[in-house]
């Protein structure tokens, strides 16, 4: 790396030759499995120009700027690969369509975290492992019932998640040594045993806590796990057991199988924004509990896992198949958008929306045709063959069907980026394990900006300020009236 000798440009295939036109020298960048390092262009230095600011830090080196990550490799990973083009999704190499057929989801989670499929032996461990750590604290229940009446779901999970860190001393880097995971990195067992009683409380607790969530609402005693019963039954049966005569109660098997495989679909899609996340907040050394909140937090968005949700909306508002051209014609004149259409890395169908399309029809056989489905049919029908869309790659995405699933099994709607995170908690563990073990240490994800704004300046005093005021330049102000609702309707709206 660094300034060229004409040399080391021949026969050199691997690498890049960058001129610097401002200077005139050539630099020799290397190619890694087709990528460069960022850092290789920082020795790309040139004096400051007539039109750089200070704040350009030119001669300090050359920034790359990528709003948006849209070309970024952040990590170098072992766990899912994504071939967007050519419709391909496989975790440790399996394909989605082999895991979502033959496997189930916790082997699907130990295949994502630990490398392989687990032998007989290792999977029972495992699983047992997992669902033993399913039971929360008895004082969990005074944390979910301190929420309002009204709290959504996802409010819930996300502080649940660093709420229940606060009861592990032992898994906290703070407390107990920065090195507590990273250790493990070198064989300490002892941090690995740490390191996976974690990981076992995690998934073991996102059922119980995504349940505790839901009865909160309906104003229900919260459900020990059951013994004896798969992860996704568990769940179910966490959800809708009643009461002690109802013990016996299983969840219908088309559907734990529905859930179970909609788990392994939703467990990992490598570098998405809440893998990100995670694996950012993580690089601070923080516990996994508060690692995984931020992941919450950040799937909650409606550009990341609220998508399903918007699907159903928007099928509402159609109404019936008969509406389906007039609200394409919308979305060509970008009044509207197709949601469930459209990926930012898939430019073909989504792999998983096969896998779910059929998924779909075999609940619907149980709980009976969603009355959205004729228009959802309707309207993928026409979608795929329409010019728009094809000539832009829009292809149906996992979303596009997963939400009628899940409206089908009644559950509401806001419930849906829970029932995302669940399966989701196993991706983020095994990223955040990944990184913990990686043989190079954990580097802090402090990226780079381009810094626009103004140029050093003098402070004012407030007497000889010219006020800057206008949208987006000063504070709103916002309407406040200092009393409920009901008061505001009839003593201040009245009087207006
Ligand atoms: C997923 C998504 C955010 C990807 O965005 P992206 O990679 O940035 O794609 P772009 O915005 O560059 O889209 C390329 C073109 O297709 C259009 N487009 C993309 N998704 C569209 C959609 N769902 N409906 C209508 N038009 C769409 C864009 O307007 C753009 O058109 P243009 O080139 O004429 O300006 C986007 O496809 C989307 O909003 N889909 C709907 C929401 C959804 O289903 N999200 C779940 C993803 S799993």
């Amino acid at each position: 790396m660094g300034q060229n000798t004409p040399a080391q440009k021949i026969g050199d295939v691997n690498s890049l030759t960058v001129t610097d036109n401002r200077t005139g020298k050539q630099y020799t960048v290397p190619i890694s499995r087709n990528s460069i390092p960022a850092t290789a262009f920082k020795a790309i230095k040139a004096p400051k120009g007539p039109k750089d600011r200070d704040e350009d830090e030119t001669e300090k080196g050359l920034r790359i700027s990528d709003k948006g990550f849209l070309n970024t490799a952040v990590i170098e990973s072992r766990i899912t690969y994504i071939d967007g083009d050519a419709g391909v999704l496989r975790y440790r190499g399996y394909p989605i369509e082999q895991l979502a057929e033959q496997s189930n989801f916790l082997e699907s989670a130990y295949l994502l975290i630990y490398g392989s499929l687990p032998s007989k032996t290792q999977y029972s461990t495992f699983e047992n492992e997992v669902l033993l750590h399913g039971v929360m604290h008895a004082d969990a229940a005074g944390f979910f019932r301190a929420f309002r009446y009204d709290a959504h779901p996802m409010a819930m999970l996300t502080s649940a998640y660093a709420y229940l860190g606060s009861y592990y001393r032992e898994a906290n880097p703070s407390l107990e040594g920065q090195a507590l995971y990273t250790k493990g990195a070198k064989g300490d067992e002892a941090a690995l045993r740490n390191m996976d009683k974690q990981i076992y409380r995690i998934i073991g607790k996102a059922t119980t806590l995504a349940a505790m969530a839901y009865r909160v609402r309906q104003g229900r005693e919260f459900v020990t796990p059951p013994t004896g019963l798969s992860y996704a039954a568990s769940f179910l049966y966490q959800l809708d057991h009643l009461s002690p005569s109802d013990a016996n109660y299983r969840p219908h098997p088309v559907l734990e199988r529905a859930l179970d495989i909609l788990f392994i679909l939703h467990a990992d899609h490598e570098m998405n924004a809440s893998s990100t996340t995670v694996l950012q907040t993580g690089s601070s050394l923080v516990d996994p509990y508060s690692a995984v909140a931020a992941g919450c937090a950040s799937l909650y968005g409606p550009l990341h896992g609220g998508a399903n949700e918007a699907v159903i909306r928007m099928l509402i508002s159609i109404g019936s198949p008969d509406n389906v051209p007039a609200f394409l014609a919308a979305v060509k004149k970008r009044e509207k958008v197709l949601s469930g259409f459209g990926h930012r890395v898939y430019k073909t169908s989504d792999p998983r929306s096969f896998i779910i399309r059929k998924v779909a029809d075999e609940v619907f056989a149980v709980t009976g045709k969603d009355e959205l489905l004729d228009t959802a049919m309707a309207l993928h029908d026409a979608a795929i063959k329409d010019e728009y869309f094809v000539s832009r790659k829009l292809a149906p995405n996992v979303d596009f069907w997963s939400g009628l699933i899940y409206r089908a099994m009644g559950f509401p709607l806001d419930f849906f980026p829970v029932l995302f995170v669940v399966p989701r908690v196993v991706g983020w563990l095994a990223h955040w394990r990944q990184m913990m073990l990686s043989p190079d240490g954990v580097k802090i994800w402090r990226p780079r900006q381009i810094y626009v704004g103004a140029e050093k300046r003098d402070y004012v005093p407030v007497d000889a300020r010219e006020p800057v005021d206008g949208p987006m330049m000063s504070p709103s102000v916002v309407p406040h009236s200092g009393v409920t609702k009901r008061r505001n309707i009839s003593e201040i709206k009245s009087k207006l």
